[in-house]
């Protein structure tokens, strides 16, 4: 056990016969167990543990030792210093062997272990020498677990604060700070939350903050766009099904739902889910059971639900497209964000937050704003949103103008300025000669300007979908493509 490791105690015992005492039980064990520094009260043991000089695996400390800190008191504070360092204490005869109160005050402070010294006539052992050594074994096995434990807590936290950091909520206007409080609120609950806004606000950016800061951040982020799946396939995708359920069913399919489990599902165009599922959706947050689809016994989840709409959905509610008892089950908090024409003090600091973001990434060098550009930018109604902002930034950076002056930025809105007027998009402006580009980025940017167009013009996803002749998981496919979701 433990062969190459030698297990470094630090002994606090005030009675030179007892330290004799333990070192003769340790004896036949001093190639893996060695007493590393032996002290006599507990201040001096506290400011070894905190110097960077010794690494102590185990501390043995007597229960009854002079000076002032001492028993409970001590375990705590060694425990304080290093939560690792596993505590076996030694107690005189006299403490009652059989009173397990004592036992339990000590474990409850901190202890591993505790066992009571021999009489005084024994000289040669301090306790039954086996399990003496075998406690300390234990006790060094528990503190590498602890260590390993405290070591890959800390790389999960760490790889959370990245994300955190990575998906962070740029922006100092009022309803900016007021929904970065807002999602510190809805994230110590677990409450049913609505997220409205335009499209390219930001929702999906709030829904994920909301989860990683609540204590489910450990667990699953499942986000479903409700829109871009077809509608039979809504409740096997939500809720799954088992092996045999209907014909094709080959083997058992885990729903969203379970994938969620104990962590957060985002329910994206919530307004697009059909009534069936709604049905189902309603059971999930009034039981916490889903209904898989061949399955006689319902399946017990622990699930939060963020949904998020860029429609009004109480006119969904009264066109009666969506259930109200669903919509008062979802709609428990809500927040709103607004589109970025007003909060316009966002826009300068989203543009240079992306600017210096995407050069990085890119390798290039920061390109610099001229002051008519910047007041250019400031004026543009941003139909897109921040998506918007961050695929002109792109396309700024991807020209690769190092100064951006007025013309430069009118014509980095004007590939995806079309959105809001529909004659615009009749004319497609082209290029100067010496900016000529690829007939595939021709026809992706005439794509991207006619997607853009047609879901700004429709009132739904599906809608756009069904106009532009496309199956719903495709248009939401060539959409991501596109960058327009
Ligand atoms: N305040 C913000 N700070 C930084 N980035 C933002 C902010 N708001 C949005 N974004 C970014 O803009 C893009 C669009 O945001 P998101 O996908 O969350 O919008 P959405 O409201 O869900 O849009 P849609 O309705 O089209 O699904 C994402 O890349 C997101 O990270
Ligand atoms: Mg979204």
């Amino acid at each position: 056990m433990f062969k190459n490791k030698l297990i470094n105690i630090l002994l606090i015992e005030d009675e030179e016969f007892d330290v004799k005492r333990i070192k003769k039980t340790l004896e036949a064990f001093s190639a893996q167990i060695r007493i590393e520094k032996i002290v006599a009260d507990g201040s001096t043991a506290l400011e070894m543990l905190s110097s960077d000089e010794f690494e102590f695996d185990i501390v043995i400390m007597d229960y009854q030792i002079t000076g002032g800190i001492r028993g409970e008191e001590l375990i705590r504070k060694l425990k304080g210093i290093d939560p690792c360092i596993q505590i076996i204490v030694i107690t005189k005869m006299t403490v009652n062997i059989t009173d397990y109160s004592f036992a339990d005050k000590l474990i409850q402070a901190g202890a591993f272990w505790y066992c009571t010294k021999y009489p005084g006539d024994i000289e040669e052992y301090i306790y039954q020498p086996t399990d003496f050594i075998l406690s300390i074994f234990n006790a060094y096995q528990k503190k590498v677990f602890e260590k390993e434990r405290l070591k890959s807590n800390e790389k999960i936290e760490k790889n959370i604060n990245d994300i955190l950091n990575l998906r962070r909520l740029i922006g100092e206007s009022e309803s900016i700070v007021k929904i970065k409080a807002d999602i510190e609120k809805c994230a110590s609950s677990d409450v049913p939350t609505i997220i409205s806004g335009d499209s390219g606000t930001g929702k999906e950016l709030v829904a994920y903050n909301i989860h990683y800061q609540s204590k489910r951040k450990y667990e699953n982020f499942v986000p479903i766009n409700c829109g871009s799946l077809p509608h039979d396939l809504v409740e096997s995708e939500l809720f799954g099904y088992e092996k045999g359920a209907f014909t094709g069913a080959h083997i058992e399919k885990p729903g969203l739902f379970e994938l969620a489990n104990n962590g957060t599902i985002f329910l994206d165009e919530i307004t697009e889910l059909p009534l069936a599922a709604q049905v189902k959706l309603l059971r999930v947050i009034q039981d916490g059971q889903l209904e898989k689809l061949g399955r006689t016994e319902n399946v017990k989840v622990n699930v939060r639900i963020i949904s998020a709409t860029n429609k009004n959905i109480e006119e969904e509610v009264k066109a009666k497209r969506f259930r109200e008892d669903l919509y008062y089950r979802l709609n428990v908090v809500s927040l709103s964000i607004p589109p970025l024409r007003e909060r316009k003090e966002d826009i300068l600091l989203l543009l240079d937050h992306f600017l210096t973001e995407i050069s990085i990434d890119m390798g290039k060098e920061k390109p610099r704003i001229d002051d008519d550009a910047a007041q250019f930018f400031y004026n543009y109604s941003w139909p897109g949103n921040v998506r918007e902002i961050k695929n002109v930034v792109q396309r700024l950076l991807f020209s690769g103008d190092n100064r951006i002056n007025l013309e430069v930025a009118t014509r980095s809105t004007g590939m995806t300025s079309t959105v809001h007027d529909k004659n615009e998009f009749n004319s497609i402006s082209f290029p100067k000669p010496y900016d000529i580009i690829s007939l595939k980025e021709m026809e992706r940017l005439v794509r991207e300007k006619y997607f853009a167009y047609v879901r700004e013009t429709s009132s739904s996803d599906t809608e756009a979908a069904k106009k532009l002749g496309l199956a719903p998981p495709n248009f939401h496919r060539m959409c991501k493509e596109l960058g327009l979701k």
